[in-house]
Formats: C-alpha cells, structure tokens, sequence
C-alpha cells in the first residue's frame, strides 16, 4: 500500500540554513550537513506521495549574519519550507552552546504543530542536537523517528584525543559526554537510521553500545546535477555558457594562472578545509618531490577562505604557514596555486569543469574520509578521482569504478596514482566517463528519496496496520500519544484533586463519566500538592481514570498521561536561580518550621509544616528576601508551607501549557478551593471555585473570571464546566 499526503518534518538545528547562497565553510557548523538537508528537503518534496515537508531550524536574528536566517518561515517551494523556532536567544551561538535550549525548541515545536493543525506523520532528526528533538517530538506525537547522524562523538574523541587534547578539555569544549550520552540514547529508540556508508554502520555506530542492531538503510545522499554537469556541456549545449558563467569561469582562469608559469598543462585539484586530517602536506610531499608529476601537471590547492592567516584559528594557522613553506621547500613557484578566496556555491562547480576540461585530476588526500561529498561532484563533472582507501571513497569508487584508492599516509602512493592517470589519456577517459555516469545512477537525490521513502513507508501506522490487517489481528485502538491529544483537542479543565475532585464520590463518578463523554474535545488534567507517586496513590484510591495532564508538587511538575511523560521543558524553565540548599539553609534558624516528610520534598518544591501565625510567616518572607533567596511562598490549609522556584506554580505551569499547546485562556477552565490554587485561578484561564472552599480563597470572590459555584466538591466543577459552556 502506497501512503499519500505525508508531512515530514526534518530537523537540522545547528549552523546557517537557508533556500538558497548557503554559506558553506563559514564557520565549523556551517558545512556539509546544511547543503545536504536542504536539497533533501527539497527533493522529499517532488515525490508525490508527499505532500508537506519542514526543515524545522533555529531561528538568528543576529547582526553578525544575514537577516534571511531571522525569517520564521522561508518557502522553498510549494510543498516545502524552511521553519525556523526561536531558543536559547536570538544569537548565532555554536552547536555545542545549544544543549540547554533543547527543550525550549521543542515546546516551540508542538505550539507551531498546534497553530497550524496539522501533525506531521514523520520526525527525522539531523545530528545529535536535532536527533534529541526529533526523538522526543516522534514519541509526543507517536509517530515515526528517522536519524541521520553525519557524524558522531565517539569516533571524534578519539581524534581529539589522538590529537593531544585532554578528556577534560573535550568535554569543556565540545560537551562531548553531553553528545555521546544523547547519541547512545537516539541509537536505542531511532526506528531507522540512515547512514552514507557501510563503513559509518560498522565503525562508527559500531563504537555504541546501542549501536548494534538492523535498524540502519545505507543510503548515499546525491548531489545536484543541474549544478554539477559534465564538462564537456558547454561544447553540446551553448545556452549553458551563459554571461554569468563566463564571467566565473573568467574570474577563476585569471586567479589560478597568476600562479602557474604553464596553465596550459592539466591541473591536479584539490578542496578542503585547512584542516592538518586533510593531509595537505601529504599532497604537496607526493607532488613537490616528483619530477615527473610536476612535469606533466600543475597544482591547484583550495583550502578555504583566508585573509590575514595570523588572525586564523591555530589549527588553521598551522596548515596554512606549513602549506607555504613547503612550497618553499620544494620550490614550487609557478607551479602551485593557492587562491585565497572563493565562492563554494557559484565557483565550485565550474572550477571542477574548469579542472576536467584542463584534463586533470581531483584530489582527497585525507587519511580518513567519512563519505567524501566532493568526490562526487567532482566525478559527476567529469574528473576522475584519487581518494583514500579508508572510509566512503571505497564505496565511490566501488560503485562508479571512477578513479583509484591509495593508502593515503603514503606519499609515494598518491604520486603514482596521479601520474598513471594523467599520463594515460585512455584511463583518463574512461575513469571521467564512468564518474559522469556512475553518480547519475547512484548518487542523484531522486534515487535516495525513492530509498528513504521506502523504507520510512513501513514505519508509518497505516502500512503497520495493513500488516496487521493482513495476519488477520483484531487492533485495540491505542489511546493517542500526548501531543496529538493536546494538539487535536479544543478545550482544557483543571482541577485541583483533594476537596475539590474527591470529596464527594457519586458526583466524582458524574464528573468523570461527563469527561469521558465529552473527550473529544475536552481534555482535563489535575494540579495538586501531591507528588506524582501520592497523586498515583488517589488515583488508585478513588479509581481516577488516567487523566491527561498532572500537574504535581504544586506545579514543580509535569506530567503527561498516560505513560506519565514528564515534561522537561518545564523543569528546565523553572530551574532558573532555583537553589533549595541555600533556602534551607537560610531558613534553618527558624525553629517554628518543621521540614515535611520525605514524600513532600521535591527536586523543585521544599516544604515545611507552619502554624497559622501571621508573623510567622512574614518571618519566613522577610528571612528569605534579606538573604536574596529568589523563590516563591506558597501558605495553604493553615499548615502546608511550599516553596517554590519563582518560576514555579500551579498557575505558571498552567499558563506554560496554554503557551505550549496554544489554549486561549476562554477554551480553559481551572478548579480548586484553597489557598495553594489561589494563582491558578485567579490567572486568565476561567477559574471555578468549589462550593466547599476554604477562608483563603474569599478574597477571589468578584473576580472578573472567576465563578463561585454554590455546588460542593465535583458537583462544583461539573457546574462550572455548564457555566463556562464548555458541556
Ligand atoms: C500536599 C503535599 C504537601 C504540600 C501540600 C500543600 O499535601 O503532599 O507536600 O505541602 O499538598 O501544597
Ligand atoms: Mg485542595
């Protein structure tokens, strides 16, 4: 069975996206990753089967980079967009910075999935960061969970180390315990991921615990052939040397021949980050120390864009400084060039014909080449191609039979290749013959979205059930995951649990069955005191149905039913200058407070018993401000004294979800009846007082908002939920 109409949202949080002039190589975030998710992007979106696709990103409004990356929705075509959510700020700030707004990005999410209502049927995570997302988006909305790692930390903190940097030091800079632990996790939930190579699955996902099972599709990405033609184009088809392109290909023949004494020869080409694993020094040893080779070619080195090296990383600096003595070294005046500038997205692509056209040979000295996206494209313009045998070349040249694998930490090695090529116009012609054809039938992003969406089909519900249909199994509708619940549902009650839900059982029992009734479009969930486990305790006490939301430990927490998910995002909002030691500290000389059991203290609430004195509690309020402990007070009963993170409260945590699953405050109705439910309903939400209220509560009475029910207990609510017209 073929699905139609699928939304797929992928998710690729980190660097600069946007539709069109991608600033690749700017900086370490800005590379690869990006130009592969927006042409993926893009191609998902021809496929009829599909009929929305988001590239969901991180919204910059930043004055270091352009404004387009500050555009909340940037159309790529009609089926397609760039959404980008703001976290953490509006600053460009780099990957490993961007761990603790997570969960800010996932509220974010659900709220935009809310506001325009439609659920997406596919999660599909980009890199760790954007894998942590899309997991927890996928479980909230019980849909489907694709990865695609693009690289992981595993193996990059063995280079790191292997590069002399401490454990310490990596984990300060790169958070690398942070990302691993992530990654661990995404490889045991993941429903697929998709890697480049077979190499990834086994030696890199391979250093996993959770990396070992057969949830993985070994799919290429492509590459974009309009871009990336065949040199030999412009003899065929004239229109394609347009004014534009001459003036590129004008623009790069002056940079490299102010270099070279002979441009007439072919040219050996290489593209790079100056970066010492890409081996340049390797490349220019196996070329400055062969006569033959710089007899019968020139050089092109392109590593990145530099202006003043002794300002650049020190990395960087390093290969560069290194890069020029060499040419020192073996005197390769007039044979080397090494342009300062270029433009990845317009230069690249003619600077490969350019290559090819000069009969030469594209070059990727690296020792390890995880996939090697540029041996593609420079393949499918026509060049043939000298790699590493470590890594994604040997799939390349496996598949395309294009060029010739070295063992890359040899020089002598990378020597030979290249002259056997150059010096043998046959085996030159067929290698560039081979690469134009073999990326067309292997590398395209037609071909990978046709695999992808192969396999992604089968992990949506309506094939599964088809399956199931199939075996002849009856289906127990499964009650919705949260997210498709609190999204699809138009209005919302609260109530608190002891005195105002329980109290009365035969109009609890009323209530409940109403609730039931009216579930499709009501959801409901309680805010209590009690903590998840003595709210679990009541539930059982007086056989609840599981409700939607509980809000616990007087709004310290949240959870959702009915696999009681917590809500992260909240904790995380109200962790802010939350620091219980201090406060207990503070009030620790204060001998009328006695500490509440274990039971009522919480990661986010610490509670005492109080006797109703006044002063009392205006000693507790005055102790705390005299000492800076920013918190939040909260007296009820006459004996329950809770405090709180400032953030925190019942009514601020409902407030949250009206935030998070877009309720405007009419479509939510809050109950209680003593002074711990104060702020919750005395906040926008319409708020329902139980008949049976406590004293404390009195001053609420005349309240815009906020109805007083002459009902007790349950009876109470249920006339609440007439009054506001919500039955
Ligand atoms: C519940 C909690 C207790 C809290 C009280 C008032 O009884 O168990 O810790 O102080 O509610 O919020
Ligand atoms: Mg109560």
């Amino acid at each position: 069975m073929q699905p139609s109409g699928l939304y797929l949202q992928l998710f690729s949080i980190h660097g600069l996206v946007r539709g069109n002039m991608l600033e690749l190589g700017r900086d370490a975030d800005t590379g690869g990753q990006v130009k592969y998710v927006v042409e993926l992007a893009k191609a998902l979106g021809e496929r009829d089967e599909v009929a929305k696709v988001d590239l969901v990103t991180r919204l910059i409004d930043d004055k270091k980079v352009a404004s387009d990356y500050g555009q909340a929705i940037e159309p790529l075509s009609d089926k397609v967009s760039i959404v980008r959510i703001q976290c953490g700020g509006k600053k460009y700030l780099r990957k490993e910075l961007l761990w603790p707004h997570l969960e800010e990005f996932i509220d974010k999410t659900i709220r935009f999935i809310k506001l325009q209502g439609k659920t997406p049927d596919l999660f599909h995570g980009h890199y760790a960061d954007a894998g942590y997302v899309a997991m927890d988006l996928a479980s909230a909305f019980d849909a489907p969970f694709i990865f695609t790692g693009h690289s992981l930390g595993r193996n990059k903190r063995e280079k790191l180390l292997a590069d002399g940097l401490s454990e310490a030091r990596i984990n300060k800079q790169y958070k690398m315990d942070t990302r691993i632990q992530v990654e661990e996790d995404i490889m045991r939930r993941a429903d697929l991921i998709i890697t480049s190579t077979q190499q990834e699955v086994d030696k890199q996902y391979g250093l996993y615990d959770n990396g070992h099972h057969d949830r993985f599709a070994v799919i290429p990405p492509g590459i974009d052939l309009d871009t990336f033609y065949p040199f030999y184009d412009f003899q065929l088809d004239s229109e394609l040397l347009n004014e534009e392109v001459k003036q590129i290909r004008f623009t790069l023949f002056n940079e490299l021949h102010r270099f070279w004494t002979h441009p007439e020869k072919p040219f050996i080409l290489t593209l790079c980050r100056p970066d010492h694993r890409k081996n340049i020094t390797g490349l220019l040893e196996a070329y400055g120390t062969s006569q033959e080779l710089k007899a019968v070619a020139n050089l092109a080195i392109f590593a990145g864009i530099r202006r003043n090296i002794t300002t650049m990383e020190d990395n960087e600096q390093e290969v560069l400084t290194d890069m020029l003595l060499q040419m020192d070294r073996y005197d390769l005046y007039g044979k080397l060039a090494i342009p300062k500038q270029h433009d990845f997205a317009t230069e690249v692509p003619e600077l490969y014909r350019i290559c090819a056209d000069s009969h030469g040979v594209f070059v990727n000295p690296a020792m390890i080449e995880p996939f090697g996206l540029s041996l593609i494209e420079a393949s499918a313009s026509g060049l043939p191609i000298v790699a590493t045998n470590d890594g994604g070349p040997v799939d390349i040249v496996g598949n395309c039979e294009n060029g010739i694998l070295v063992d890359a930490t040899d020089p002598k090695e990378i020597t030979e290749a290249l002259h056997s090529i150059l010096v043998d116009e046959s085996q030159w012609s067929l290698f560039s013959n081979n690469g134009i054809n073999g990326v067309r039938n292997h590398y395209s992003w037609q071909v990978h979205c046709e695999k992808t969406m192969q396999h992604a089909c089968q992990l949506l519900p309506a094939f599964k059930d088809s399956m199931k249909h199939q075996e002849a199994q009856t289906t127990v509708q499964p009650s919705p995951s949260y997210g498709k619940r609190l999204t699809n549902v138009k209005q919302l009650m609260i109530t608190d649990i002891d005195n105002t839900l329980v109290g009365d059982n035969q109009s609890m029992q009323e209530l409940f069955s109403l609730l039931g009734e009216y579930r499709k479009d009501l959801a409901w969930g309680v805010a209590t005191g009690r903590s998840m486990e003595l709210t679990l305790e009541a539930m059982t006490e007086y056989n609840f149905p599981m409700p939607d939301i509980l809000i616990c430990s007087v709004g310290t927490e949240i959870y959702y039913g009915p696999d009681l998910r917590h809500d992260k995002g909240w904790q995380k909002h109200i962790s802010k200058q939350w620091n219980p030691e201090k406060l207990k500290e503070v009030l620790s000389s204060l001998d009328f407070l006695v500490s509440q059991e274990a039971e009522g203290q919480r990661s986010h609430k610490v509670s005492y018993y109080l006797e109703d004195k006044e002063e009392n509690l205006a000693r507790v309020k005055e102790q705390l401000k005299k000492n800076n402990v920013r918190c939040q007070v909260i007296y009820s009963h006459g004996q329950f004294l809770d405090i709180l993170p400032f953030r925190a409260s019942k009514g601020k945590a409902i407030d949250y979800l009206r935030y998070k699953f877009d309720f405007p405050p009419r479509h939510v109705m809050v109950a209680g009846d003593s002074g711990n439910d104060e702020d919750m309903i005395a906040g926008r939400a319409r708020g329902l007082v139980v008949g049976n209220h406590s004293e404390d509560l009195e001053a609420l009475r005349g309240k815009r908002n906020i109805y007083f029910s002459p009902k007790t207990y349950a009876s109470g609510v249920i006339d609440g939920l007439k009054h506001y017209g919500f039955m």
